[in-house]
């Protein structure tokens, strides 16, 4: 994922900048670069493909001193990784920008200023916003007054960053749909798109909202909003424990990921939304050719990755039409396969380098077109310099950042969202979703962030739910459709952390087995979202009832169910049924979480489990 970083200030800032990007290096990119105005007051740049060491070992042959500068990571969308696609992209010799995420209108645009008599030195959509400004400054001189204007032609998603030779106290910066940050410093100022990247200069930031507009000089840091109105915003303090590697204020690690899910989530969208649909080249350059031409998916993955797989089968193949299969690495990866044409093999994993779901995506790389060959390769995964991610053709990173505890949860949820962009970008190069459930949907997932933040609110009321399961030794968990996975991944949650047997099944699935088990000793945990299949599943939970099973359920508020006589109802905040699955998973995380604190086990590394399975 592209990254970008700034500075203004009176000392040279070359390796503030390059220490920037080496902060970045763990979300993946293809190249970087660095431009910087030189003491002669030029502009000059160096830009490499690859690490950022060997933009690194470029700075020190050639030394490329400076006080004001901008420099990116880039993970290409539009144009190969190359050294004239890296940014900072110029306009002739006066202005340079870094940007992340996708200007969608870039091919008319740079239709509009080819005939304005700019030449484009790469295929980037990004080179378009340096020329629109280059072009805007002839009747508006003024950077900061310029890029308003200029900003208002560009459609799709941005963060980006401006220097220019001609008016060298300022980075002018603007975010809409990829965040922003300012560092704020002692007569010196930084921007970068994670503050991750600035923690080596400041301990203050200012996040930038969306449509804003910011001017930053070396005294001074100045914000206009989206109707160009000048505003303050708030200054935040980062304080030692707000680091990944540390549980700062949270007992665990587990419990601090739990309650990381919103801004993880919104970290996993911001880029990868226009108005009303996703940006299918969020998936890379090729992606939007690929995805045409698919007309089946496999899906493979392990553990929790394997639960995330399951939900996105009922979203593309209800939503987005699509056939799709899923099935255990390692299953899949020793029997032979009969592959249908033109099908996209996904792997979805956190680490990106466990064995089995490796070793299948290299099987499915092996087999060749007259073996019914794959379509190509997709990976959905936590970690952008991952084996997964190297050796496939396409990938959505999620951006949950380190998760440290061994059961996971911040992994899961942004996967999930990763695999609903991918439904709603197949649905749409497909023709076959409907455009205006495709922008309800877009308008749900920016709100999703505020429901999960609702449902964690819900923390006390499950902590004391949780007292209902300590003495157990078993639990079975039931859920029918998208929630049937949610369920699967409740009950290996609790089991994993709390050393309880616990079972999902599909809430029909019931009578053909499982009731037999049920009695006053067996707890069932329901996931109950308001759809058509409520009244079936209310029905299954007589019959656990009339069997003297004790009911757990988490319904929706509009579901009309209650409390009574061994039957717990939590009530969760409303949500549009596709994205139910990702809410519903919050309530069962921490009731596992509160079920182990109970019982007293190793909650972060609980027995016989390892983070990360890169063995057979
Ligand atoms: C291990 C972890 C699980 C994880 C699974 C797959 O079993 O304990 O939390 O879901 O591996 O890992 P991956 O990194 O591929 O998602």
């Amino acid at each position: 994922m592209c990254g970008i970083v700034g500075a203004v200030a009176e000392r040279n800032i070359t390796a503030v900048l390059v220490e920037g990007l080496k902060r970045l290096e763990y979300r993946g990119y293809d190249s970087a670069g660095v431009a910087l105005l030189n003491e002669a007051g030029e502009l000059d740049r160096r830009r490499r493909v690859g690490k950022v060491s060997e933009l690194e070992a470029a700075l020190k042959a050639e030394p490329l001193p400076g006080r004001v500068g901008i420099a990116h990571t880039r993970w290409a969308t539009h144009g190969a990784p190359s050294e004239r696609n890296a940014h900072p992209h110029f306009s002739g010799h006066q202005l340079a920008v870094v940007h992340n995420g996708i200007i969608e209108n870039h091919d008319a645009l740079r239709d509009q200023l080819k005939s304005l008599g700019y030449s484009f030195s790469s295929d980037t959509d990004t080179e378009v916003i340096v020329h629109l400004l280059d072009h805007t400054l002839k009747s508006e001189p003024d950077l900061t007054a310029a890029l308003k204007v200029a900003v208002k032609q560009l459609h799709g998603a941005y963060g980006l960053a401006v220097i220019s030779a001609k008016q060298p106290d300022r980075i002018v910066a603007a975010r809409s749909g990829s965040p922003l940050v300012i560092g704020l410093g002692l007569g010196e100022n930084f921007l970068a798109s994670d503050q991750l990247a600035l923690r080596q200069v400041t301990d203050r930031f200012m996040y930038l909202e969306e449509g804003d507009i910011a001017q930053i000089c070396r005294d001074e840091v100045q914000i206009w909003d989206i109707d160009g109105k000048a505003v303050k915003r708030e200054q935040v303090q980062y304080h030692e424990g707000a680091e990944a590697a540390d549980k700062g204020e949270y007992r665990h690690f587990m419990l601090k990921e739990i309650h990381e899910q919103p801004s993880v989530v919104q970290r996993t969208l911001e880029g990868r939304l226009a108005d009303d649909h996703v940006l299918v080249q969020a998936f890379g350059p090729q992606a939007a050719d690929i995805f045409a031409k698919v007309k089946n998916i496999q899906i493979v993955a392990c553990g929790t990755s394997y639960h995330a797989g399951m939900v996105a089968r009922y979203w593309l193949e209800e939503l987005a039409g699509i056939p799709c299969q899923i099935e255990v690495a390692s299953e899949f990866r020793y029997r032979k396969v009969v592959v249908q044409p033109d099908t996209l093999f996904v792997s979805i994993s956190q680490s990106g380098e466990t064995a089995d779901t490796l070793a299948a995506l290299r099987n499915a790389k092996d087999l060749t077109p007259e073996q019914g060959g794959y379509l190509a390769s997709l990976a959905i995964c936590n970690v952008g310099i991952s084996s997964l991610v190297r050796e496939s053709d396409l990938t959505l990173l999620t951006l949950a950042g380190p998760e440290i505890g061994v059961a996971s949860t911040k992994a899961f949820t942004t996967q999930l969202v990763a695999l609903m962009l991918l439904t709603l970008a197949m649905g749409r190069v497909r023709g076959t979703l409907d455009p205006q459930l495709e922008a309800e949907l877009v308008a749900e997932l920016r709100r999703l962030p505020t429901r999960l933040g609702e449902a964690l609110a819900m923390d006390a009321v499950v902590e004391k739910v949780s007292e209902h399961f300590s003495e157990k030794h078993h639990t079975l968990f039931l859920g029918r459709g998208a929630q049937y996975p949610v369920a699967m991944e409740g009950a290996l949650k609790l089991k994993e952390i709390s050393y309880i047997h616990a079972e999902a099944y599909p809430a029909g699935e019931l009578k053909h087995g499982p009731l037999a088990l049920v009695d006053a000793d067996m707890p069932v945990v329901t996931v109950a979202p308001n759809n058509e299949l409520l009244e079936k599943l209310k029905s299954n939970l007589q019959e656990v009832r009339a069997r003297g099973g004790e009911l757990i359920v988490f319904a929706d508020e509009k579901a009309g169910m209650s409390n009574g006589e061994g039957t717990h109802v939590v009530n969760m905040p409303h949500i549009h049924d596709a994205l139910a699955p990702i809410l519903y998973t919050i309530p069962l995380q921490l009731l596992s979480y509160y079920v182990a604190v109970l019982k007293g086990t190793d909650v972060d590394q609980p027995r016989n489990l390892a983070k990360s399975v890169t063995v057979e």
